[in-house]
């Protein structure tokens, strides 16, 4: 494929099968990590700058956004090709490589938070404000902002053309609720029964419960941090919570079976999709995102030096969900009986 702005390669990302209780239940993976800065944000990012209004766009545009580091590295790539001055807001305890991702792409870093490792949603949120306010930035704000939930738009449509009427469940991770709420509210016009399952980090309190500190990065929201409008629960069947050590154990897992990298978000969505797989029927389709890639983590989620110091325990996936991987089937392709020519039908309806 020939492009003309690397923006082309956004989207149109493919999707792994993986055959479940014998081939009785299909877990779907779509590979997010093949967008162009390696996450599902540059979905997102690109319907917010496309939705500055247009007399901001037509001045000398300044960015500023929040972010635990994939929304800022897709919105700095965007702002590169557009020609547009970005600032980003992070952790104190991001990580480097998502820090000078952003830098390489031009745009400015400024960090915020103690460094005792705690996030700081609600204080970068603050800063971004104050920007916005202060020094005449554009703020994305992508917690309320309708156009992140807009983005992924692309993705179900990808998820419509692949599979069509089949699917069952979605299952997701949950942080702005923009890739679970925006991918889920499309999916339902065409698959009213489909099943959306939300997943954070235990300690995340999008779902309630007792707030407490998480590993699991880009997802989920803290104590005290804004739940913002793109969180639509009207669309949302069940709220699950997933702990990091059951989150990075499926991370050990997909990267030493199945030659794939992904971040701990992720690792928490596909540890609920296989706990779903479990008792779901016959026929089952369960689609997950991959969020992002592992190679963000290398130095945290598949580093054992820092799983020991944060007490994070690897666990046994394989024994742990036995009777879903006895008898693995041999993936078969999708043919017209099982759902995609149902979808194409659908989609030229
Ligand atoms: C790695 C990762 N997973 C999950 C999420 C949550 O996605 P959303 O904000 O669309 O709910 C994010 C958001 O930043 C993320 O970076």
């Amino acid at each position: 494929m020939i492009v003309n702005s690397i923006l082309e390669t956004i989207g149109r990302t493919p999707m792994l099968h993986i055959p479940l209780r014998g081939g009785e239940v299909g877990l779907y993976v779509k590979l997010e990590m093949f967008n162009p800065t390696g996450s599902m944000k540059d979905r997102m990012a690109l319907s917010m700058i496309d939705s500055v209004p247009i007399t901001l766009n037509e001045a000398a545009v300044r960015i500023v956004e929040s972010s635990s580091g994939n929304t800022a590295s897709a919105l700095a790539m965007i702002s590169a090709v557009r020609g547009l001055e970005f600032t980003t807001l992070m952790d104190s305890h991001a990580s480097l490589d998502k820090i000078l991702t952003v830098r390489a792409f031009g745009s400015n870093v400024r960090v915020v938070g103690s460094g005792d490792g705690d996030l700081a949603t609600d204080e970068r949120d603050r800063e971004a404000r104050r920007i916005a306010v202060e020094e005449g930035a554009y703020w994305t704000e992508q917690h309320n902002n309708p156009a992140n939930a807009a983005g992924y738009i692309g993705l179900a449509t990808e998820l419509l053309d692949d599979l069509g009427p089949t699917m069952t469940h979605f299952v997701s991770a949950i942080g702005t609720g923009g890739s679970l709420c925006g991918t889920a509210r499309q999916l339902r016009l065409h698959i009213p029964g489909v099943q959306v399952i939300g997943v954070e980090p235990v300690g995340s309190v999008i779902f309630g419960g007792q707030g407490g500190r998480y590993r699991q990065s880009g997802t989920g929201t803290p104590q005290g941090a804004n739940v913002g409008v793109v969180i639509d629960y009207d669309v949302i069947d069940w709220g699950r919570k997933v702990s990091d050590d059951k989150a990075f154990s499926i991370c050990h897992y997909l990267a030493r079976r199945h030659g794939l990298l992904v971040g701990g978000s992720t690792g928490g969505a596909i540890y609920e999709a296989l706990s779903v797989a479990r008792e779901a029927p016959v026929g089952s389709r369960i689609v997950t995102l991959a969020c992002d890639s592992g190679t963000k983590y290398l130095d945290t989620i598949f580093n054992q030096d820092w799983l020991s110091s944060n007490d994070i325990q690897i666990i046994d996936i394989e024994a742990q969900f036995a009777e879903l991987f006895a008898n693995a089937a041999v993936p078969q392709p999708l043919n017209e009986e099982s759902g995609y020519g149902a979808a194409c039908a659908l989609n030229n309806a």
